[in-house]
């Protein structure tokens, strides 16, 4: 993986980041860090169904953990992260960088709201890339 052209073409292209439910019922959330923000900055995400990340970084190695859940990968550039988890109780969470990238560490992260099942189904009709970033 280029990551000069990771913005640019294939998985992590702007336009494929954020959640998506496709059309096997799976739930997918891709995102991208880099100094000092992961894109999206809000990722949306079903309650007590699983959920798989796919995860890379742009220029410095970085990382993540969802509040006090299990979710928790290094993000490493040129390398894709995976794992597949789930939130059993709906509500915000935060998402902190837990790898020390430089000098905005400790002021990247994002957040995560868990949604009950049928709220999150019902948004996620149609295939569309899913954040709770305004655009
Ligand atoms: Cu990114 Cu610490």
């Amino acid at each position: 993986m280029d990551v000069k052209r990771l913005h640019l073409e294939g998985e992590f292209v702007e336009s494929n980041l954020g959640t998506v439910l496709g059309d096997d019922g799976k739930v997918v959330v891709r995102l991208v860090a880099q100094q000092y923000s992961f894109e999206p900055q809000c990722i949306v995400v079903p309650a007590e169904m699983p959920v798989t990340f796919r995860a890379t970084a742009t220029d410095a190695i970085h990382g993540f953990v969802v509040g006090k859940t299990n979710a928790n990968t290094m993000l490493i550039p040129g390398f894709v992260a995976t794992f597949t988890t789930s939130f059993k109780t709906a509500g915000e969470q935060l998402m902190p960088c837990h790898e020390y990238c430089g000098t905005g560490h400790e002021a990247m992260w994002a957040r995560v709201q868990v949604l009950e099942p049928q709220e999150f189904l019902a948004k996620a009709k149609g295939g569309e890339r899913m954040s709770c970033v305004p655009r």
